[in-house]
């Protein structure tokens, strides 16, 4: 029997047993973590297009980048026996929850869409488990970016880094000028996400070894040490409020003028677009110098968990409103992001955008497409966590340059 919207429904839903809470047949309750402007405008896209198809909207926002609150609120809310229906999710979280066989199953509308043939591989890796599918990916975003304000640019000289020590000469440059040269928040996820870039300019070999394969000597080496030097150098261009801020609120900085760049993933586009921005007229986007021909990536995926035989209906649909072509394209222009299969045109994207299609394409062609270990596609949660700890510590000024490649290596070897 179906549910509907009207009291009759609902009354009938109680009588059946259902936790007030817990969503109709034919709504969906989203657990996701986009809060910011930017993130909120995308989210309305998804809302807006389920609404269309009959398919209501039960919002479940747990604020905080990156989604470590999120995916804590999900673990008290499976605990308590009431997992809501769809939840965003990243890479290896992914995994985990389908090894505790809680999800549901998207295989029906996968293969009506021929999923196999349009998700890109290194996607398919974290959306099907033991060969079905349990998640549809929303988009790709990737972290080696740097979002840099046009005028401030201009006055620093005009030209975009393309190696560490342009880079290096920029920031002085801002600074001379009176601005603060990089807008952070110092979250650990945000710590995470420079230092994702800044071990990627070491190299790609570099950070297969590191960040992929874990390698003790990689973790511990010199050119870590050289990492962390890197990333206290960085520290000495941010300003003094940096601690405990929102990304967004350091998006505006750099909107504003505050501050002169912010390196962070394609999601920072979506507050620039949101206050109005234009890419090559307001703002510049490059890849982090030194990671020219790289992407590191992270995919926002929605997990179905399991409702029972003949409950699903919704699920499924939102599974397939997702992955049809014209909502990625839609949905992607205002995220930041780009679309999560490669039969899409890239000719309603913005020149950020369109780069960011042709440098996944071309990277993923390459062998040059990394999971970003600051958004959960390098490896578990355990370890991104403790790459958080020894990132941040080290970053707060708490530990030195070889103590924290020394750190980095002994905690990730403890958990192996
Ligand atoms: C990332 C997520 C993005 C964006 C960002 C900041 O982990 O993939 O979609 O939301 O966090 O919240």
């Amino acid at each position: 029997m179906k549910t509907s919207h009207t009291a009759a429904g609902l009354v009938l839903a109680l009588g059946m047993g259902a936790v007030a809470t817990t969503a109709l047949a034919d709504d969906v309750e989203v657990l996701h973590w986009w809060t910011s402007g930017g993130e909120a405008a995308a989210l309305d896209v998804l809302k807006q297009d389920l609404e269309s198809q009959g398919v209501g909207w039960q919002d479940m926002p747990v604020a905080g980048g990156g989604g470590e609150a999120a995916m804590t609120t999900l673990r008290a809310r499976v605990t308590a026996g009431n997992a809501p229906t769809a939840v965003q999710m990243l890479g290896f979280d992914i995994t985990d929850w389908a090894n505790e066989g809680v999800l549901g199953n998207l295989d029906e509308v996968a293969a009506a869409d021929n999923w196999d043939d349009v998700v890109p591989t290194a996607l398919q890796g974290f959306a099907k488990h033991e060969g079905h599918w349990i998640s549809a990916p929303v988009n790709v975003h990737s972290t080696n970016w740097v979002w840099i304000n046009k005028s401030a640019l201009d006055a620093a000289g005009g030209n975009a880094p393309t190696t560490w020590d342009e880079l290096v000469s920029v920031l002085d440059a801002m600074k001379a000028n009176g601005i603060t040269p990089l807008a952070h928040g110092g979250q650990p996820w945000q710590d995470a996400t420079v230092f994702d870039a800044v071990v990627l300019s070491m190299g790609n070999d570099f950070y297969q070894k590191s960040m992929i394969d874990l390698d003790p000597d990689a973790l511990a080496g010199e050119q870590m040490i050289e990492v962390f030097n890197r990333m206290a150098m960085l520290r000495g261009y941010v300003d003094e409020n940096f601690s405990g801020r929102d990304w967004n609120l350091a998006s505006a900085m750099v909107i504003e003028g505050k501050a002169g760049m912010q390196m962070m993933g394609d999601w920072a586009k979506g507050e620039f677009l949101k206050a109005g921005q234009k890419p090559g007229e307001d703002f510049v986007c490059i890849r982090f110098p030194g990671t020219q021909g790289s992407v590191t990536f992270n995919s926002d995926q929605f997990v179905m968990f399991g409702q029972g035989e003949g409950n699903n209906e919704a699920q499924l649909k939102m599974a397939a409103a997702i992955m049809n072509p014209v909502f990625q394209s839609a949905f992607n222009v205002v995220k930041g992001s780009v679309p999560a299969r490669t039969d899409v045109s890239d000719a309603d994207f913005d020149d950020c955008g369109k780069k960011g299609m042709k440098d996944l394409a071309a990277a993923n062609s390459a062998g040059s497409l990394f999971g970003s270990m600051a958004h959960g596609h390098a490896a578990p949660a355990a370890i991104k966590n403790a790459v958080y700890d020894v990132v941040t510590q080290h970053f707060n000024g708490e530990l030195g340059s070889e103590e924290a490649a020394e750190e980095l290596a002994n905690s990730i070897e403890a958990l192996r």
